[in-house]
């Protein structure tokens, strides 16, 4: 008889206990293949609802619907086995009330198999968090910068560069962190602003854009592989460029089938004994 050992993925309580640890790992994933890619070397992966802009080719993250994040949430869950997946609640899902948001989430949860949400939202959001925590959905925050506020911020600026900018995105990380959140993503800010709310929060911070004061980092894994290239925001680091790189496989390719040299003999199936 052969005894499997079950391989048991990271929980929302793991990244919140690697706070003093060690710096937490984490990039987005919205694909199977890519989710199987990742999932060995991060803590937790996170199918944003970057994937509206990085797969749709939507302007913003405003028109991701819920049956677009579950879609891309079961692919991740079906590439990883160790990482915690955490699903982004888009927009329209969770503003309009508590319950809304629980509805939401739980969809999530149910339909995927993941473990924790992530939204948008400082103080304003605080309620919700408190309400999907005590009953049993474990949240993500995410702070400063928030993209899907787009259309009243007026665009992906960042954010804590004036006192009244920075009292808010204190008040908005204290508000989200005692309301239960297992970690809050701290998105375009000024490195003494992260590093201060850091200091002051329970939870670890996440940053994207936002120094390396904070707990953890996360990129949007198609800018961190030189993919997506529509813009490079000053905090993304290309760690390979495979966007020239498909380029040239794609022109070899173009090339070889115009020259009948692909497929080549290796590639075509042939009758049996016949060479
Ligand atoms: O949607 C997303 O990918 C995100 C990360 C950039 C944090 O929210």
């Amino acid at each position: 008889m052969s005894v499997q050992t079950a391989k048991r993925r990271l929980s929302p309580a793991n990244i919140e206990a690697l706070k003093g640890e060690r710096p937490i790992v984490s990039l987005t994933a919205y694909t199977t293949p890519i989710a199987r890619l990742l999932d060995p070397h991060v803590d937790f992966l996170l199918v944003g609802d970057s994937l509206g802009m990085v797969l749709y080719g939507l302007d913003t993250t405003v028109g991701v619907t819920l049956d677009m994040m579950i879609a891309h949430g079961q692919a991740v869950m079906r590439g990883s086995e160790r990482s915690c997946v955490v699903i982004d609640l888009p927009f329209g899902s969770y503003q309009e009330s508590k319950e809304q948001a629980f509805r939401s989430a739980a969809r999530i949860l149910k339909e995927t198999g993941c473990s924790a949400v992530k939204l948008e939202g400082g103080a304003e959001m605080a309620e919700t968090v408190d309400f999907l925590v005590s009953r049993g959905i474990p949240v993500l925050g995410h702070v400063g910068l928030m993209p899907q506020l787009v259309n009243t911020t007026g665009g992906y600026r960042s954010v804590g560069r004036n006192e009244k900018e920075v009292a808010k995105i204190r008040r908005d990380a204290k508000a989200i962190d005692d309301a239960g959140a297992f970690a809050i993503v701290v998105e375009g800010t000024v490195e003494p602003v992260a590093r201060e709310i850091t200091a002051s929060l329970r939870s670890p911070t996440i940053g994207i854009g936002a120094s390396p004061a904070c707990d953890g980092q996360i990129l949007v894994s198609d800018d961190m592989l030189g993919i997506f290239n529509d813009f490079k925001p000053r905090f993304v680091k290309h760690f390979a460029e495979l966007a020239p790189a498909i380029s040239k496989a794609v022109e070899d390719y173009a090339n070889e089938v115009k020259a009948r040299t692909f497929p080549g003999i290796e590639h075509t199936f042939q009758l049996k004994g016949v060479r």
